[in-house]
């Protein structure tokens, strides 16, 4: 006599194997993909399309420009991809490297920091406004003189730093500058070389 329960017929037919519940939820997986994809894309795109926009008017190295920016863009990505003004530097789009600085009506900012509709009427100096016609500036040729820089990534970031430590006042001594410019990061670490040519260039300011 068998001592195993009787399975009634229909209860085995229920009863879910491992190959149909992978086959289920694979099936199901796929149509959830294919399905969702283009309601994922399509609410993607017009969130895209209906981004707020405004227009600026801003100054750049004496240029006047005014343009519809999304109200997300950074002044750093106005510069580079907007106006094609390429030597401010994105390092870490995130405030803590300082490649992105520039003036803002002479103060330093970091462009990355900085929405591009805040600065309607502002004045903006980058680092392609330093030099006059084929002349340095004198804190670009310290840079040369002193050696002041290795791959040059951070290089603009700095110089147009260094301005501004210069006129703020803060280009006392070695330890005033490098305080004034611990925001900017420099991964060669040519910081005596630096601080050596913001020097040598406020002496002559
Ligand atoms: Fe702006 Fe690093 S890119 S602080
Ligand atoms: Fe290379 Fe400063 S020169 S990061």
């Amino acid at each position: 006599m068998s001592s195993e329960p009787a399975t009634p017929p229909d209860a085995d037919r229920a009863r879910p194997t491992r190959r149909t519940v992978l086959a289920t939820t694979a099936a199901a997986g796929g149509a959830l993909t294919v399905g969702a994809l283009p309601d994922f894309m399509e609410s993607t795109a017009q969130a895209t399309e209906q981004a707020p926009t405004s227009e600026v008017t801003v100054t750049v190295n004496g240029t006047r420009h005014t343009l519809t920016v999304d109200n997300r863009t950074s002044l750093l990505d106005l510069l580079r991809e907007h106006l094609k003004l390429t030597g401010t530097k994105k390092g870490c789009d995130a405030g803590a490297c300082g490649a992105c600085t520039v003036l803002v009506d002479g103060r330093r900012v970091n462009g990355c920091l900085t929405l591009a509709v805040r600065l309607h009427g502002r004045e903006v100096t980058t680092i392609e406004g330093v030099a006059r016609a084929d002349q340095l500036h004198p804190l670009q040729q310290a840079f040369i003189d002193q050696d002041a820089f290795q791959c040059g990534y951070c290089t603009s970031g700095q110089i147009m730093s260094g301005l501004g430590c210069i006129k703020e006042g803060h280009a006392t001594s070695g330890d005033r500058i490098r305080e004034s410019m611990s925001g900017n990061i420099c991964r060669c670490g040519c910081y005596p070389k630096i601080v050596r040519a913001v020097e040598q260039a406020a002496r002559h300011s």
